[in-house]
């Protein structure tokens, strides 16, 4: 059994991928804006990401933008049968970089047709709709008039399947009434429980929750109880941080960002990290934000 098969598998809509999954958007220019400053690397990384076992990637053509979905089409195409890639949209850079919303039924059309064009795909098999709310937290607000362009280009046969990203509790239950969603992205870790409730419920009802900035994103997790832990178990603290999301709920599917070969394969080495019932009881007790959303 290869190390990161430990990690168990999910069912996302009608695929089974393994827990342990890639997120892609370390690998754009710094600020996820322009090309990466050494493009051989970020296609080593996707290419070792792949042999390694991963079958769930995370993307998006807003990260660069266009520029991770054209490594990753430079990469792994043709795709292994079994890989799954979740790309989102909802979102467009402004000419500094900045994030914008890109939610009319217009931009999300132009959105759809930019991933598979970049990625070289008929059909996206997961397109999560991006709430932009507050930058890194969801804001309250309809998201019906872009999810229902988005079902639209699912009844077209241009998506499979959706899924959702920064959102609420009260956003998921309308989009529920729009179209089946089979995922949701939102922040999460294990200094950022806003969503521990949230994420049960979702359990209940076999939807994946793919928590982004699983490691803390632009500001790495740091607590010295992670690094007592890591320091015991003869681990690093990322990848006790990735062990303890893999044991916090059977439907988390981690997708751990990094533009480093060193860093993928710490972290895809956390599939076979045993967390005794100790070392967890501490982790759990780690002050957190637990904010609603
Ligand atoms: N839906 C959304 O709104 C949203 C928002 C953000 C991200 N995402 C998705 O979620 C994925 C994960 O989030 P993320 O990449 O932003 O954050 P993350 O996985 O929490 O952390 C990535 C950061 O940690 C560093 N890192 C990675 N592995 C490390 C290790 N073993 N030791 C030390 N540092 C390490 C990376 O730097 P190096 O490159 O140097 O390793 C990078 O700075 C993204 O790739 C993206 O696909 C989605």
């Amino acid at each position: 059994m290869s190390s990161i098969d430990r990690s168990g598998t999910f069912r996302l809509a009608n695929r089974t991928v393994k827990r342990l999954g890639y997120g892609a958007m370390q690998l754009a220019g710094p600020g996820v804006f322009g090309p990466p400053k050494d493009p051989d690397q970020a296609l080593a990384v996707l290419r070792e990401a792949a042999a390694s076992g991963v079958n769930h990637l995370d993307t998006s053509d807003f990260y660069g933008p266009h520029i991770t979905n054209q490594l990753i089409r430079e990469a792994l195409h043709p795709y292994r049968k079994d890989l799954v890639i979740v790309t989102k949209i909802g979102a467009r850079r402004g000419a500094d970089g900045s994030w914008l919303p890109a939610s009319s039924a217009g931009e999300v059309t132009q959105a759809v047709y930019d991933n598979l064009r970049n990625l070289g795909l008929d059909v996206l098999e997961v397109v999560n709709l991006r709430s932009m709310g507050r930058t890194h937290g969801p804001a309250a607000g309809s998201i019906e008039a872009p999810l229902s362009a988005l079902a639209e280009l699912q009844r077209k046969g241009l998506v499979r399947h959706v899924g959702l990203s920064n959102v609420t509790r009260a956003q998921i239950e309308e989009g529920r009434r729009i179209c089946e969603i089979v995922c949701v992205q939102n922040h999460y870790n294990l200094a950022h429980r806003a969503d521990d409730a949230l994420l049960d419920e979702l359990a209940r009802d076999g939807i994946a929750y793919v928590p982004f900035f699983p490691l803390g994103g632009f500001t790495p997790l740091q607590s010295s109880i992670l690094s007592d832990v890591a320091q015991r178990l003869d681990a690093t603290p990322m990848q006790v941080a990735l062990a303890w999301l893999l044991r916090r709920s059977p439907n988390i599917l981690l997708i751990p960002g990094t533009s480093s070969l060193a860093h993928l394969r710490e972290n895809l080495a956390a599939a076979e990290l045993d967390l005794p019932s100790d070392a967890r009881l501490a982790l759990d007790g780690i002050k957190t934000d637990t904010r609603s959303p």
